[in-house]
């Protein structure tokens, strides 16, 4: 939430939730002062603390996002820092990495100091910038890592396209190695997607829309695992949509390379039919793809060949949405929907444990790009989500706080909902 709107640093007493706590999970209270966990288990007591009853609801690290786009600078009428924080809190994030694809990009120190000065101005949620991998985004000229490391970037990706030359990735992998960067690719060959609108098959057939080869992606994947592995650098693989996708970082990670991935929640439950209607919003890059390819990526998140969730928050403007869909920009407003989809789909189907859903979209991301991962244990950070996992509610795009109000999900009922986000120890959103 903006600043001004936020309670003061002040104590704040949870009281006897199921606190998933860095030792294990306990039911008890949670005190928080000073901005950081003081307690953990048991009654605790403070007066005058700001009292949650969380009798019922799980209290849990503070989720964290790789992946999104905050649109600032450049295309605030999409979104901007502060309302992009705003979403991300009501969402349970406490931690956000931003996308480079700005205007101006963020491929140098200014920008990058920028976003992080804006991100203070917008609160507690920690804003931590991806820098671009090559100049402009234009695949040619590598950005100055080290200096971007060094002014907080803690990745580096041309996220929204892949680096189209081979050598230049290769190039790009051993220069970001030197400043213990991780690389993250956005795996779609664009000479292959050749103006693919939906995924291809069945229903772009049906629909009679082009569409985008699998192999787009799949070429892009193994291609970059190959060169991760020629030059041991860390390449993390953003958005992996497809079955044959998971399947070739499962034999990378098998051999030994240094890679991980992500999925979004939209893959896990979304499918090209819901394209009938032409409905814009169900256009994202890569695309939704089909029953199989999503039970296959269910599977591969649960055998660990996919460490983690991020959200792809990537939020556009009604105009840029409510045009032809070939016209239509694509990616779908994901903050505000992230956690409940993956509650419905992997806990509340008996799939996953609550446990083992808040490792993949806590711990696990952190640690892919060797980020501090929000901990509920004495002395940390108070960065903190309060989930009601019996909650049902539907989906009402113009209740969002982003200010990009295209999802899919419209009129869905999902179970699971974020009650209460602390970042820092400050109440940065508050449920009904
Ligand atoms: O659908 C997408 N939208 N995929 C991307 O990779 C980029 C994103 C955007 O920036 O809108
Ligand atoms: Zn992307």
């Amino acid at each position: 939430m903006m600043k001004g709107t936020i309670n003061p640093v002040s104590n704040i007493l949870i009281k006897g939730g199921r606190v998933l706590a860095s030792g294990g999970t306990t039911e008890g209270d949670v005190l928080i002062a000073g901005g950081r966990i003081e307690a953990i288990g048991g009654e605790q007591r403070a007066d005058g603390a700001d009292v949650i009853q969380a009798a019922g609801l799980w209290v849990v690290p503070g989720l964290v996002d790789i992946h999104c786009h905050l649109r600032e600078p450049g295309f605030e009428h999409k979104e901007d820092i502060a309302s992009g924080v705003a979403a991300a809190a009501k969402g349970g994030f406490t931690t956000v990495c931003c996308m480079a694809n700005t205007n101006p990009v963020n491929d140098n120190a200014v920008v990058t100091e920028f976003i992080k000065r804006r991100a203070e101005e917008a609160g507690p949620v920690r804003v931590l910038p991806v820098a671009a991998v090559t100049k402009g985004l234009m695949g040619e000229e590598l950005t100055e890592m080290g200096e971007l490391r060094e002014v907080g970037a803690v990745a580096v990706s041309d996220d929204g396209k892949s680096v189209r030359n081979a050598q230049r990735m290769r190039l790009a992998l051993s220069y970001a190695k030197c400043f213990g960067l991780v690389v993250i690719s956005h795996p779609e060959d664009e000479d292959l997607v050749d103006g693919g609108l939906m995924n291809e098959g069945y229903w772009s057939t049906a629909l009679g829309l082009p569409g985008t080869t699998r192999a787009a992606e799949e070429t892009i994947i193994a291609r970059d695992c190959m060169l991760a592995a020629l030059e041991n650098a860390r390449l993390h693989v953003a958005h992996v949509s497809t079955a044959g996708g998971a399947e070739i970082i499962r034999q990378a990670k098998r051999a030994g390379a240094p890679v991980t991935c992500e999925t979004a929640p939209h893959y896990l439950y979304a499918t090209d039919e819901w394209a009938q209607g032409y409905d814009a919003n169900t256009k994202v890059n890569p695309p939704l793809r089909t029953v199989g390819d999503r039970d296959a990526l269910i599977e591969a998140l649960k055998d660990g060949t996919i460490d983690c969730i991020a959200t792809d928050h990537a939020p556009h403007h009604l105009d840029d949405k409510n045009v032809e869909y070939a016209l239509a920009a694509s990616g779908i407003s994901g903050f505000e929907t992230a956690f409940s989809i993956c509650w419905t789909v992997l806990v509340k189907s008996g799939r996953f444990t609550p446990e083992q859903l808040f490792d993949k979209l806590s711990l696990s991301p952190a640690r892919v790009l060797g980020i501090d991962a929000p901990a509920l244990e004495v002395g940390s950070r108070a960065d903190i989500t309060i989930i009601d996992p019996e909650a049902e509610w539907t989906v009402d795009p113009s209740k969002f706080l982003s200010r990009g109000k295209n999802t899919p999900f419209a009129g869905r009922t999902l179970s699971g909902e974020v009650k209460r986000t602390i970042a820092g120890g400050v109440v940065v959103y508050r449920g009904e």
